[in-house]
């Protein structure tokens, strides 16, 4: 393979730092260089530095000129539900005549219909929908994503969840990481211990010994899953060896953040209402809060999680969409990076260390991706930007030029 070279961003947002995730201070750091460019080997990163070092390098290579534009890692995206079947139009609207979340699910919306849809879907036809969001999500500048499964409910289902991941993974250039959600809402017609025992005795086993997932993952949450039951879930999946993921805190404060740092949780996820309690238990066991500013936005809340209290209690914050076709229909990390700017009142720099190299080290890949150093994979985004703020300040559409996978284009349009 020919060498890749890239030329000309006007910032080259690296990323560079310690090889551990980025807390405090250290968030605001993106060492950019200016006019920046990259020597590309083998798919990985060689050289990073000023355009001028790397132009003597440039002998025999391909050339990408960036043309004075931003040059990012590509988005890792550590919470979406990327495989289900159908949509939830319904819910939508319904949303926009007032119903809640929790109205809507109880009236036969919710989480079950996408079940339904799921279970009625083939597996080509579930590949199929996913492979589409798959394009999505690189146009935006995304080049890893983790999924999880949720939508199946029954052995079978889960399994077939996440084999489609899996195919997923080989056949686009997306990065899919897999995490079994077999916990994410008790099926209709089982009684609460029957679909915990199923989990527990038949999935997490099944799940485990096929190799399907490194992550297991609860909704630990009112009407879904107790701290007890979650806790009885989460303590068998990290015996099997996976490692531990949680939605916790999402609608009511339920101590779902103690959960998490008790059972060394890689991350917990939501934290719309944790509380200083909460930020504590996770500091004292370095849980990694994974935020979902889309969801809040897109249920109609204004009750974003505390992340400034979250980046100054010393967490390594980490920001993602929680793609889902209920609470959070948006495979945009821009999107992501304006709310939390916004609404969060994260800095822009803050915004997209969550967003790369904090997400990475959430997904066990911090030595692989997150950042643009030498040793990592050529996983980069071009944008039509001259200055990173621009990413979440211009919001509503993909500001990206080019994205590239293994330092090979995958996407390439532009505005
Ligand atoms: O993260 N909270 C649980 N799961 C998803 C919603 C899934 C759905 O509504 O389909 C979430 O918001
Ligand atoms: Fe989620």
């Amino acid at each position: 393979m020919k060498p890749v070279v890239v030329l000309h961003a006007s910032q080259l947002v690296t990323l560079a730092g310690p090889k551990r995730p980025r807390i405090g201070g250290e968030m605001s750091d993106l060492a950019v260089i200016r006019d920046g460019g990259m020597l590309v080997r083998d798919g990985k990163i060689d050289i990073a530095g000023p355009s001028k070092e790397i132009e003597k390098k440039a002998r025999d290579a391909e050339i990408i000129d960036a043309g004075g534009r931003v040059v990012l890692p590509g988005f890792v995206d550590a919470h979406t539900h990327l495989i289900f079947g159908g949509n939830r139009l319904d819910d939508f609207e319904r949303r926009a005549h007032g119903e809640t979340y929790e109205q809507i699910a109880a009236a036969g919306g919710g989480i079950w219909s996408t079940v339904e849809k799921t279970r009625a879907s083939s597996d080509a036809d579930l590949f199929a929908q996913a492979k589409r969001r798959a394009h999505w999500f690189l146009k935006c500048g995304t080049t890893t994503v983790e999924a999880k499964s949720g939508y199946g409910l029954t052995v079978e289902n889960e399994l077939k969840i996440l084999r489609v991941m899996r195919r997923l993974n080989q056949e686009t250039p997306l990065e899919v990481v897999s995490t079994f959600l077999g916990a994410h809402a008790i099926p209709r017609g089982l009684r609460e211990s029957d679909y915990i025992d199923l989990v527990i005795k038949e999935m997490l086993p099944r799940v485990a010994s096929e190799r399907l997932a490194e992550f297991c993952d609860v909704f630990c949450e009112r009407g879904y899953f107790d701290i007890e039951q979650s806790r009885r879930i989460l303590t068998v999946a990290k015996k099997l060896g996976f490692e531990l993921r949680a939605h916790v805190d999402q609608l009511t404060n339920s101590g779902g953040a103690k959960l998490a740092a008790q059972l060394g949780a890689i991350t917990a996820d939501h934290l719309e209402k944790t509380d200083q309690e909460g930020i504590a238990a996770l500091k004292s066991a370095n849980v990694q809060p994974v935020l979902l500013p889309g969801s809040v936005y897109a249920l109609g809340s204004t009750f974003y999680p505390r992340a400034r209290e979250m980046i100054d209690a010393g967490l390594a914050v980490v920001l993602a969409t929680d793609f889902n076709p209920g609470s959070s229909p948006s495979v945009s990390m821009p999107m992501m990076l304006s709310l939390a700017c916004t609404h969060m009142k994260m800095s822009p720099a803050e915004a997209i260390a969550a967003s790369t190299i904090n997400a990475a080290y959430s997904l066990n890949r911090g030595d692989k991706i997150g950042s643009l150093e030498p040793g990592k994979l050529a996983n980069f985004s071009i944008f039509d930007c001259e200055d990173y703020r621009e990413l979440g300040y211009w919001f509503g559409f993909s500001q990206a030029h080019s994205v590239y996978v293994h330092g090979e284009c995958v996407r390439s349009g532009g505005l």
